[in-house]
């Protein structure tokens, strides 16, 4: 299939490039890199030894879309793009609904314009809001978002599922993602926060390294096995192999299905933490600080669904996740060096 990843450029879809390349797919790539690099498809590029067509462009910009679509034919597209930085929409709300609404509005537009309508779209365990019940099933009632964030991946699901509704022509996976980290194992590819970080594995590898100081624990007073929080933690390779399998399957189906990937496995913060340091032999000094306002105990998936309709599975372990992690970091202490 000859695949269009908008937001190709991200630590997700570089990964998924690279998984959908050594499958026999062809990619193409639309990014306007505000949160990523051109480096990471030239990296790509190195490890698949496939040239990738890439366009510097927004999604949101129709034209651009356009001219895109008029010059390549798509079987399907993986739609990666927007923002996605938690804090961040809290205090610029009207950004996150304007650039993530927007963009899948015109991305839907162009495919249906063009007679693409084969769609893989990058949802979040955030959807779920707070757990009643762990794990997490697809069919559970999602109560509501505690950030903007969160209620766009939500919004975009709505629309999705209510285009396929009115054309049934359409074939719609709408990917919920748990949490992902680790590393392509060649180390060249890997996750490149702006800033410091606000998710916990590359918070662990810059303290590791040295950038940070320490890590702050938040909060060790859970409902867990020790306290601190659970979470489903999934290799980025297994996840970027699950798109290759969701395209797959929006090829011989019509239709939306929601699909969790995850590892139906929980880990603690202090579970990760003991790992990274075990299997890298290196230092993370951590102090526990109180809770972050939005967290929950627990929160990890049931995968049946994917196992079932996908045929896939994550496969990779936590001492994995742990050492690619560290790999990447380690060996590119300044990420693609902006
Ligand atoms: C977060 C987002 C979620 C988003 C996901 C993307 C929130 C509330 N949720 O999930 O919407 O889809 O990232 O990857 O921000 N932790 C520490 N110290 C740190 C950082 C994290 O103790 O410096 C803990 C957290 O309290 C949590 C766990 O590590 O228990 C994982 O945190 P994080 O990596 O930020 O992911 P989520 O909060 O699960």
């Amino acid at each position: 299939m000859n695949i269009l990843l908008t937001g190709g450029a991200g630590f997700i879809a570089s990964h998924t490039c690279v998984e959908l390349l050594e499958a026999g797919h062809q990619v193409v790539v639309v990014d306007n890199y505000v949160n990523s690099q051109p480096e990471s498809l030239r990296r790509v590029e190195e490890i698949t030894g496939c040239k990738i067509k890439s366009y510097e462009a927004d999604v949101c910009d129709k034209d651009a879309m356009n001219r895109i679509f008029d010059e390549n034919t798509f079987d399907a597209v993986i739609h990666f793009a927007g923002l996605k930085a938690v804090g961040e929409s809290v205090s610029i709300p009207l950004r996150y609904y304007r650039n993530n609404l927007d963009s899948t509005l015109t991305l839907c537009e162009v495919m249906a314009e063009h007679g693409c309508k084969r769609l893989v779209f990058s949802s979040s365990a955030t959807v779920y809001g707070e757990p009643e019940e762990v794990p997490l099933r697809e069919d559970m009632f999602c109560k509501g978002c505690t950030n903007p964030y969160g209620w766009t991946k939500y919004m975009i699901e709505k629309i999705l599922q209510d285009l396929v509704v009115a054309d049934p022509e359409w074939s719609v996976v709408l990917l919920r993602y748990f949490n992902p980290i680790g590393a392509h194992e060649s180390g060249r590819i890997g996750e490149d926060p702006s800033g410091i970080p606000n998710n916990l594995m590359p918070y662990i590898t810059e303290v590791a390294v040295g950038k940070l100081d320490h890590l702050t624990v938040y909060g060790d007073d859970y409902d867990t096995h020790d306290g601190t929080g659970v979470r489903d933690y999934i290799h980025v390779v297994d996840l970027a192999k699950g798109h290759v399998a969701a395209c797959n399957y929006a090829a011989k189906t019509t239709g939306c299905e929601i699909i969790n990937l995850g590892t139906g496995t929980g880990y603690s913060v202090l579970d990760i933490v003991h790992a990274f340091v075990r299997v890298n032999h290196v230092n993370v000094p951590y102090v526990v600080g109180p809770r972050r306002p939005g967290d929950v105990d627990a929160c990890f998936a049931d995968p049946a669904k994917a196992q079932k309709l996908l045929g896939w599975r994550a496969e990779k372990t936590l001492e994995d996740m742990c050492r690619d992690s560290w790999r990447w970091q380690s060996s590119n202490p300044n990420g693609y060096e902006k």
